[in-house]
């Protein structure tokens, strides 16, 4: 079963194919990017067998080969970037909560995590993705360290801050106190996250430096920086310079003010605000006025939220399949991902496949076990700012340049919604890509919509499609 076919027919002019270096915000803006988990994505033996229960948190033999092996079905997708995992050395062991497969337990910045293939599998990865027109964005960690165990710490053992002078001391994170979730460690006494002192110049001068040398030997064109809320927010742009590419961070907030301010100190953060109430509102917990004045709230809080990352799905929260079963909600989520305005589309590996898992290491599940199957679909988006309305407390529109999307939170339970689109020039001919239906506005620029089964509509010019493909135009 997969979304794919949903998700999304609509696109409209990404594909400017050039091996691409470096890429910046202004480059990211129009890419749809793939969010992978290098070790649950594909194997270098291209296995569709191979075992992997995720709730055993080992390492299931994901590879940057597999990847690389795979692209074929990613761009099949229409996506234009990737997200892997972070690629650098982690600690070998296998502790109390298991292995570092996921890569954010760093132990040594310059060498590559062996599990995922070698210094030059990673570059091969980046060409073939470049070969493409594709960007890759790389997952960066540091934030922290870590250890098995909190006792006898081998600090000389990590690369390049072989030191506990580098590190803050020990105090455990609390969140309610944005000071201590900056200077003190996550983890727990099983597997510490060392803080690294990010107020020290000299750790500032050599984190910089790593920045630009992962970025430039490995030709990444974007940046993922883990963590970014744990660290103080005036460190982060001479870091995201010192890289040189696009920043996305993660700062895992549920207001507009708190989230947006991330927007001074680096291009970009995952929508973690549209994620909170999108999951809420389609899910019964609320509705559509609610979801609608939110996302007006972030366009007029946010320096630009064209830049941040749209997602409802990634590796620390549950799948919408396991929030929904509903494949009218699930198609909702997928649309709102790609379509919603208010970010560049992340899509995390397998959602197109419905998925389920609730939250990790559950949502962690092999990709190679669905076979890979596909679908036709294509996805793409516009740069307009978008407006946000909800004709009815079940429906949300979000009107963008010359697209308008209906979502509904009702899900397949009701047979028909009528509703009236207004806005148009009058007598145009308009499409919903999503059905390929037809519909004329009249003399006054109305259209009707109707919403069938809780599935998602959005219409564009018809005029605008020619030539595109898309409902055989
Ligand atoms: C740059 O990175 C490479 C590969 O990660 C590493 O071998 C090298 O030591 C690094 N050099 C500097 C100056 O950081
Ligand atoms: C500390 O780690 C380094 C590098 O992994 C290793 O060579 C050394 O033996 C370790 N020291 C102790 C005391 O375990
Ligand atoms: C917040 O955390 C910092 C760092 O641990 C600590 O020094 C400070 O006392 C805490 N503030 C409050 C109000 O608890
Ligand atoms: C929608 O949700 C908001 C916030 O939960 C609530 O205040 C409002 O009354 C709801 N509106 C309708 C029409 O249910
Ligand atoms: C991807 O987009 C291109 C260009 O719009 C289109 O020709 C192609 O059919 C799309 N692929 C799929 C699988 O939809």
């Amino acid at each position: 079963m997969f979304v794919q076919s949903l998700v999304l027919p609509f696109v409209l002019g990404l594909s400017t194919i050039r091996p691409s270096f470096a890429a910046n915000a202004e480059e990211w803006r129009s890419r749809s990017i793939y969010q992978v988990m290098t070790d649950r994505f594909a194997r270098t033996d291209g296995s569709t067998t191979a075992a992997c229960d995720p709730s055993s948190t080992s390492y299931c033999g994901g590879s940057w080969k597999g990847i690389e092996n795979k692209l074929d079905y990613i761009q099949g997708m229409n996506f234009t970037a990737i997200w892997i995992s972070p690629t650098i050395e982690q600690i070998a062991d296998n502790t109390y909560e298991g292995e570092a497969y996921h890569g954010y337990w760093p132990k040594n910045y310059y060498n590559v995590n062996s599990n995922f293939g070698s210094s030059d599998d990673l570059k091969s990865l980046v060409n073939a993705a470049h070969a493409r027109g594709m960007y890759v964005m790389v997952d960066i960690v540091v934030n922290h360290f870590a250890n098995w165990g909190d006792s006898n710490i081998n600090w000389s053992g990590l690369t390049p801050l072989n030191s506990e002078s580098y590190f803050h001391s020990k105090c455990w994170v609390d969140w309610n106190n944005q000071t201590s979730a900056e200077q003190c460690w996550m983890g727990d006494g099983y597997v510490p996250l060392m803080d690294v002192n990010t107020e020290d110049e000299q750790v500032v001068t050599i984190l910089n430096n790593f920045a630009r040398n992962l970025t430039t030997t490995y030709g990444f064109d974007g940046a993922r920086l883990d963590a970014a809320k744990s660290i103080r927010k005036d460190f982060w742009p001479a870091f995201v310079s010192a890289s040189g590419v696009y920043s996305q961070g993660e700062a895992w907030y549920g207001d507009a003010p708190t989230q947006c301010a991330y927007q001074d100190y680096m291009d970009g953060v995952h929508n973690y605000v549209m994620k909170t109430f999108a999951t809420e509102a389609i899910s019964g917990q609320g509705n559509m006025t609610m979801l609608a004045g939110k996302m007006n709230g972030l366009v007029s809080t946010c320096k630009d939220v064209s830049l941040l990352g749209s997602f409802m799905e990634n590796h620390d929260n549950a799948r919408m399949a396991s929030i929904s079963s509903d494949t009218a909600i699930l198609k909702t989520a997928a649309a709102l991902t790609v379509l919603s305005g208010n970010g560049i589309p992340l899509v995390f590996y397998g959602q197109e496949q419905m998925s389920t898992g609730n939250n990790a290491p559950q949502n962690r599940q092999a990709l190679w076990l669905t076979g890979y199957p596909t679908g036709s679909n294509k996805l793409a988006f516009l740069t307009a700012k978008p407006t946000y309305e909800a004709p009815l407390s079940t429906v949300m529109s979000v009107r963008k340049g010359n697209m308008m999307l209906f979502i509904s939170n009702e899900g397949s339970k009701t047979p028909s919604t009528k509703l009236t689109s207004s806005g148009w020039s009058a007598n145009t001919a308009l499409v919903d890509v999503l059905s390929c239906q037809s519909v004329t506005s009249d003399g006054s620029g109305n259209a009707a919509v109707n919403m069938n089964s809780g599935l998602p509509v959005a219409m564009y010019p018809k005029s605008y499609l020619t030539g595109s493909g898309l409902c055989s135009l």
